[in-house]
């Protein structure tokens, strides 16, 4: 019923009772943005990559996978937020979700797990899982450049270098910090590669 309009009968007592009227701002979006929250607008259930479930609105199955669909240019953007309240199986969506794309031939990384719940799919999967923390044996090397060769490996040496004296200091270098850190890390490349 249009905002404002008197219903035309009144409803049988008892049985339905309004609280007044909604005095709720006009909306508008583009049937892509509302078929978010009125999702009867969206199409049908995309089939391309893993299965996931089954679609609620259809009954068939409801296959994702963003990199795929943004490579047939039906995704504008690969990126992918899970957002609702606790509970609602947001962290079991993101586990299926990486464990049927690896099987796909996906690789997954998992830049940090502080509720501890992803170790277990990596351990699970043969994955290798880096645990990093005051106390705990295993570092990180800054300088390593796995597979890079001394000059390959140098810009980006540096610029992670510098990132670290930026976070350690606070503050950005000077010029003449960067011009140090240049040095040292040229004299220390050249010490390593003399036999
Ligand atoms: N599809 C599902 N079927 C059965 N149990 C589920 C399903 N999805 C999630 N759960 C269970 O519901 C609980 C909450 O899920 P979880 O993924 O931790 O929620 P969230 O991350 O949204 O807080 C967990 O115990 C999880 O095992
Ligand atoms: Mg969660």
């Amino acid at each position: 019923m249009r905002r404002g309009a008197a219903p035309t009968t009144a409803p049988p007592r008892g049985r339905l009772r309004l609280a007044g009227s909604l005095h709720l701002p006009a909306h508008r979006a583009s049937s892509i943005t509302l078929a978010g929250a009125y999702p009867f607008l969206a199409g049908p259930p995309s089939t391309t990559g893993p299965l996931v479930g089954v679609d609620a609105m259809t009954g068939g199955p409801f296959c994702f996978d963003p990199w795929a669909l943004y490579t047939a240019g039906e995704l504008t953007n690969p990126n992918t937020v899970l957002a609702g309240v606790i509970g609602q199986g947001k962290s079991a969506l993101a586990k299926s979700l990486a464990v049927r794309a690896i099987a796909t031939g996906r690789r997954v990384y998992v830049p940090g797990d502080p509720k501890g719940e992803w170790s277990p799919v990596a351990e699970a999967l043969g994955g290798a899982v880096v645990r990093l923390g005051p106390g705990l044996p295993t570092r990180l090397n800054p300088l390593d450049a796995h597979g890079m060769g001394a000059t390959e490996a140098h810009a980006p040496r540096l610029r992670i270098l510098g990132a670290l004296a930026e976070l350690t200091l606070r503050r950005e270098l000077r010029p003449s910090e960067h011009e140090a850190l240049e040095a040292s890390l040229t004299v220390w490349s050249l010490a390593r590669s003399q036999p």
